[in-house]
């Protein structure tokens, strides 16, 4: 599977395409991956081989980002439903263009105006979404579990893309982070490389209430980082032992000798009452600033999925300074995800 995802990188490369009708999905196809997931709702199930396809996969299709046409053909006549329950800046927008740039047509059931709004289920909507020719829906929701929920409505043929449910998951996010982290340390293949094997990465604030904490868990303790969170014990609990990490209270140990520091949204919309005694002391604690990254490794580079309270969670003066920031990356690079993913999960039954 490893070489058979690389030849798919090769292919698109090779291409060396200038305009929209000189990519050709025959010749994707034929190259000979083993890709078999129609869906992805959880980092936890990913194979390392998939995680490596994935990435590579968008490793090649983000040169179609750096032209100035930015379209090809490689899903005309998919079509993609987005269905956000919730806000998202980010999320829904780079889905919607990585549809379109990949020529899929591309449609927003806009909640606040829908039929959901009047009471429809969420298995009307399902049924709603199959007579509508659905390819791919992708479906955020401030409850956590509702996707796979959704997954039991829908047929095997439509691929359901969570983007965010409730405090439970957001796997597109962690493997944008992923792809962003494996970019600037310039590793090409994860299956030779165990480059992150013990490599430390301190994930602050909000643990809790953060999906995007938990996607990066499960993804990054398969490829051996030494995770560490650190937080409030309001938004720590100790239960999060268990999944395998380190925690801390204080931000001094999670720091220490830290190679990438995931900086979390205070989430005061999940945020029942009284968990944080005021956002100056949080800022004052756990507030991420050019001073406090003095206790992680000189060449430290933070992320941070964003949106973010800036001078709460992290300082401006920071999250700006393209010398320790990823963050504009990591929003660049969630299209190039998004591609990767639309067209393996779509076309995953399609291969022979
Ligand atoms: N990171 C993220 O999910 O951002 P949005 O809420 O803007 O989609």
């Amino acid at each position: 599977m490893t070489n058979k995802g690389h030849d798919l990188s090769k292919s698109i490369e090779k291409q060396n395409i200038t305009s929209p009708e000189e990519i050709d999905i025959d010749v994707l196809r034929k190259t000979q991956f083993n890709w078999k997931r129609k869906s992805l709702l959880t980092t936890q199930d990913l194979l390392i081989e998939e995680i490596d396809l994935i990435v590579n996969t968008a490793r090649a299709f983000s040169e179609i980002l750096t032209r100035q046409i930015k379209k090809v053909p490689t899903m005309r006549g998919k079509v993609i439903i987005n269905l956000f329950y919730e806000n998202s800046t980010r999320t829904r927008s780079s889905f919607e263009l990585a549809g379109r740039y990949l020529s899929a047509d591309v449609t927003n059931f806009a909640v606040s105006t829908s039929s959901i709004k009047k009471g429809e289920t969420l298995q009307d909507t399902a049924q709603t979404l199959i007579q509508m020719g659905a390819d791919a829906v992708v479906i955020r929701h401030p409850h956590s579990g509702v996707p796979f929920q959704l997954a039991k409505f829908l047929p095997n043929n439509i691929s359901l893309i969570n983007a965010g449910d409730g405090s439970n998951e957001h796997p597109t996010q962690a493997l944008l982070d992923l792809y962003t982290i494996l970019e600037v340390f310039s590793i090409q293949d994860l299956i030779v490389s165990n480059f992150l094997a013990n490599k430390k990465i301190a994930i602050v604030g909000d643990i809790l209430h953060s999906r995007v904490a938990r996607s990066n868990i499960w993804l990054l303790k398969k490829l051996g980082m030494d995770i560490h969170l650190c937080g409030p014990p309001t938004l720590l609990p100790t239960v999060m032992k268990e999944f395998g990490v380190k925690t801390h209270w204080g931000l001094k140990d999670a720091l220490s000798d830290a190679d990438l520091i995931m900086v979390l949204r205070l989430q005061t919309e999940r945020q029942t009452s009284g968990l944080i005694p005021s956002l100056d002391e949080y800022h004052r604690l756990y507030g991420l600033s050019h001073e406090r990254i003095k206790l992680a490794k000189p060449n430290v580079l933070v992320l941070h999925p964003g949106p973010m309270n800036r001078g709460v969670e992290i300082t401006s003066e920071l999250a700006d300074d393209p010398k320790y920031s990823l963050i504009n990356k990591q929003v660049a690079n969630g299209v190039a995800i998004r591609m990767a993913l639309l067209y393996l999960l779509v076309f995953a039954s399609e291969k022979k």
